[in-house]
């Protein structure tokens, strides 16, 4: 069994699609969802889905601990879904290969410190893009720089706005995060 453990920091209406798709599923499941926002809705979804939920502040974050009871807990991979705290060395150094990110955009464009959520739509319709889109990527040390898994592409027309690109790039979200988590899971079992 592979265990999931998805870190968010609003809506999380992504959390609430994986968790969905993996209810059933024969060897992958949502064990739990952290947050760093005790206001987070995320914490709403994961109740009325009857996963755990727990909020956590900056100082448990950094600290190895918070690593050390994940690999206790059980569990394999890490997935980030609207989170937006560095992910500190200790996690990484704890799950190798095994923190998955999504950014709304089309790395390298649109990416790095302070590119998130609104933002990054804003900019992508400000600079005149004629696509925009998803890439689901691992995580290192530095913002969005890790392996991309998957880049999926939206157009972007002279009458969109921030918020109808936003509308786009959840739908390439929601078709996609759950399926590339799987198939990333399932290629490294080994
Ligand atoms: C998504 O667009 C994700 O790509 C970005 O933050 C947004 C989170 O949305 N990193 P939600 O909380 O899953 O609704």
């Amino acid at each position: 069994m592979y265990n999931i453990a998805i870190l968010a920091s609003g809506s999380g209406s992504n959390a609430e699609n994986i968790i969905r798709y993996f209810k059933e599923h024969a060897t992958i499941r949502v064990a739990e969802v952290l947050t760093n926002k005790s206001d987070a809705y995320v914490l709403e979804r994961a109740a009325k889905l009857h996963v755990p939920a727990r909020v956590f502040n900056k100082e448990e974050f950094t600290s190895p601990s918070f690593s050390e009871r994940l690999i206790r807990e059980g569990i394999t991979h890490v997935v980030l879904a609207g989170f937006l705290w560095l992910v500190p060395q200790h996690l990484i150094a704890a799950f190798p290969d095994r923190i998955v990110n999504i950014h709304p955009a089309l790395l390298p464009k649109f990416g790095g410190k302070g590119m998130y959520g609104g933002k990054v739509h804003e900019s992508v319709v400000a600079a005149g893009e004629k696509e925009t889109g998803i890439t689901i990527h691992l995580v290192n040390e530095e913002y969005d720089k890790g392996i991309h898994l998957l880049q999926a592409s939206c157009t972007v027309v002279a009458d969109d706005t921030a918020d109808t690109v936003a509308a786009k790039v959840h739908d390439l979200e929601y078709e996609h995060f759950p399926r590339t988590i799987e198939n990333w899971i399932i290629q490294t079992q080994s």
